[in-house]
């Protein structure tokens, strides 16, 4: 990249130390991004994000400097807003210190990037989008399925039109996590705390509802019920302490052209399919089964002739008759590829269309499943107004 116009980029990574913060947005997104010289524009110019790391042990955040060769790291948030030269500010704390930190990078004129759910709830998300929209910034959402290979082939399939029409979705995502007796925990405590912002509707509701709404049809209606299997754990300090949210959600979603869409989503079910996140999509004319990196596929013309009778010992091998869908090309990192359009949306302008509306609506899907849940009934969605 000789001879091209470097733009540097200053961003303000918070809560950079935590698991997101540092594996995908750091290591495999900003840290990869400068590995390889910065993000090329159409105009021919080169993006080097230069991020400065915040959060509120400095000892970790020197540590994590060190790592990725960074000089710019502080546990002084206000200072580094009233930097102008950090152009950005990227959130990726627990969803409950969010909302107050945007706020002030709002006030402080910055374009924002944040880690999904943007808010705690509906009210706090339609607050931050309100406050967003009255200073004129620009803003994203991390909706990372949306590039991971198996959703984008199956993306590709269902647009190509080989499924036909579209008429229901099975969504499963999950496995086991452990309670911290036998194996430590291998996901943070809070997430099975509400009162610090824990819950699996929560968590996950926010990803499909950006999912369902990209690729099948608009979410219109939800059904949910939710459920904490696993009733204590044991906490980093290793203190056991209660479950107080849900760990798992089996919600229903009614959506545009009649589609259903069935997503289960447990932290406390143990995987025998092909990925920990499987989406099996039935379309007049075929199936499509997506994991994280693989999609697979049957036609009319392979399904077999299915006769039920469960005294026999059948010989039929259901994983035999399906085609693996190619693409020709190797996949980036899901998240890089996102900051990389939210970086050319920062500097030139470029289309950006998974803002924090957008992250809005997983929430009100994840609020009113919640209410499903507590009133036991069907919920239909309003249009959310800004
Ligand atoms: N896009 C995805 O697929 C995905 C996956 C997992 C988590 N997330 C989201 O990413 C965010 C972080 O999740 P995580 O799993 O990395 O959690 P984590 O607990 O590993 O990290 C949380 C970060 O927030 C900081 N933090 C915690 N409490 C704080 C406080 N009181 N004040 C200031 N900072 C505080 C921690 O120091 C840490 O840096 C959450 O909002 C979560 O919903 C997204």
């Amino acid at each position: 990249m000789e001879n091209q116009k470097v733009r540097n980029i200053g961003i303000i990574m918070n809560g950079v130390t935590g698991r997101m913060g540092t594996r995908q947005h750091l290591e495999r997104s900003i840290f990869a991004i400068r590995q390889q010289g910065g993000v090329k524009t159409k105009s021919g110019m080169v993006i080097l994000p230069d991020p400065i790391l915040v959060g509120r042990n400095e000892e970790k955040l020197k540590a994590l400097a060190q790592t990725y060769g960074l000089q710019r790291y502080t546990t002084d948030l206000n200072a580094c807003l009233a930097d102008p030269y950090n152009e950005i500010y990227f959130d990726a704390q627990t969803t409950n210190n969010r909302a107050k930190s945007v706020l002030k990078a709002v006030a402080a004129g910055k374009a924002i990037y944040s880690e999904k759910p943007v808010a705690s709830n509906l009210e706090e998300a339609l607050t931050l989008c309100r406050a967003i929209k009255a200073a004129g910034i620009k803003n994203g959402v991390v909706q990372d399925k949306l590039w991971l290979p198996g959703i984008l082939k199956l993306k590709h399939l269902i647009d190509s039109g080989a499924l036909g029409k579209v008429l229901s979705v099975r969504g499963e995502f999950g496995y086991w996590v452990f309670d911290g007796k036998s194996q430590p925990c291998q996901r943070p405590s809070w997430n099975y705390r509400k009162e610090d912002g824990g819950g699996i509707i929560a968590d996950m509701l926010c990803h499909w509802r950006y999912v369902v709404d990209n690729i099948f049809g608009k979410v219109r209606s939800v059904s949910c019920l939710g459920a904490t299997h696993v009733e204590t754990r044991i906490d980093e300090a290793g203190k056991e302490y209660r479950c107080t949210a849900e760990d798992a959600a089996y919600a229903t979603f009614l959506c545009d052209e009649g589609i259903v869409c069935h997503f289960n989503s447990s932290w406390a079910v143990r995987v025998r399919r092909d990925d920990l996140l499987t989406l099996q999509v039935d379309g007049t004319n075929g199936t499509a089964v997506a994991g994280l990196q693989k999609c697979f596929y049957q036609n009319t013309g392979a399904t077999p002739t299915c006769v039920w009778d469960p005294d026999a010992d059948n010989p039929a091998n259901y994983f035999e008759g399906w085609q693996e869908v190619q693409a020709g090309q190797k996949f980036d990192n899901a998240f890089r590829i996102e900051w990389e359009f939210f970086l050319k949306h920062v500097v030139e302008n470029e289309p950006f269309p998974w803002t924090f509306v957008e992250g809005a609506k997983g929430i009100q899907l994840a609020d009113l499943a919640l209410k499903s849940w507590a009133e036991r009934k069907w919920i239909d969605l309003a249009d959310l107004t800004v």
